[in-house]
């Protein structure tokens, strides 16, 4: 298998997304917009110190900076998306600071942050360690913010077996990443449904990609993971669509 990044995917809606071959920026439901949404959740203004955690192209700790005025700071666990991220805050004149880290062992000091943000990463991490490690590097009072895949309460178990063994994702419902946060000592905890921007996300990236650009994609797969890979991708493809699953912004407080 060809490897095209230091991590080596296997075939997943989620491989499509870090390789690049859907050609996203923003690789989150809801794009720059939902960022906004969040990061007015969060507080976020002229002058704040906010740090991204798994910050992928860079493209919402650049939007922090450029928009808010922040001084945004961005980690994630990859070279190759350090790298892209570090070319775009240059090309765009904004200093921003990125810098490789696990999402569980943060470079920074206790309370260093006045929040932190952590988009569409958080289900398929060690969920607990994450927050709080998100937790430590804010000030009280700070704000901790983040989307994610949200079940809803009647998903089928098997769409969640087929999104963990493809995606190795393991969303909540929206009530259970309230609990989480609260588990993490957040105070103040607001969990508001999103799901809209999920069946959007899927549609217009379909809709982009147009069907010979589908079919174009489907034919990359198969050359990068044969026709299994391709039966896995539409496979976790139809969960992404289903209703049983959809999306979700939880923010709290450190106390
Ligand atoms: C779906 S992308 C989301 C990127 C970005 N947050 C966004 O919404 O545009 C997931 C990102 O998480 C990063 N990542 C995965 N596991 C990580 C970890 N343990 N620590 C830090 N970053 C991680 C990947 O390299 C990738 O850039």
């Amino acid at each position: 298998m060809k490897k095209t990044q230091e991590f080596d995917h296997n075939a997943s809606l989620e491989a499509l997304v870090e390789t690049g071959m859907l050609r996203l920026n923003s690789l989150h439901p809801g794009g720059l917009a939902l960022t906004r949404e969040l990061a007015e959740l969060c507080y976020i203004q002229k002058g704040a110190k906010v740090l991204d955690v798994a910050s992928g192209t860079g493209e919402t700790a650049c939007f922090f900076a450029e928009r808010f005025a922040a001084r945004a700071y961005g980690v994630d666990r990859s070279d190759q998306m350090i790298r892209r991220a570090t070319a775009q805050a240059q090309a765009r004149g904004l200093k921003v600071q990125f810098s490789k880290a696990d999402a569980a062992r943060l470079p920074f000091a206790d309370g260093e942050f006045d929040a932190v943000t952590c988009e569409c990463t958080l289900c398929f991490l060690e969920k607990a360690p994450v927050l709080n490690e998100m937790v430590r590097v804010v000030r009280p009072g700070g704000c901790i913010g983040i989307h994610d895949l949200c079940w809803q309460e009647s998903a089928p178990n098997n769409l969640k077996l087929v999104l963990a063994e493809i995606e190795g994702e393991k969303p909540e419902t929206l009530e259970g990443w309230g609990r989480l946060l609260g588990d993490a000592g957040l105070v103040q905890i607001k969990a508001i449904d999103k799901s809209t921007a999920m069946s959007r996300w899927m549609q217009d990236s379909k809709r982009q990609l147009g069907l010979l650009g589908q079919l174009q994609l489907a034919f990359r797969v198969i050359r990068r993971w044969g026709l299994s890979g391709l039966w896995k991708v539409l496979q976790s493809e139809r969960v992404f669509s289903s209703k049983f699953l959809g999306y979700g912004i939880v923010i709290g407080t450190r106390p």
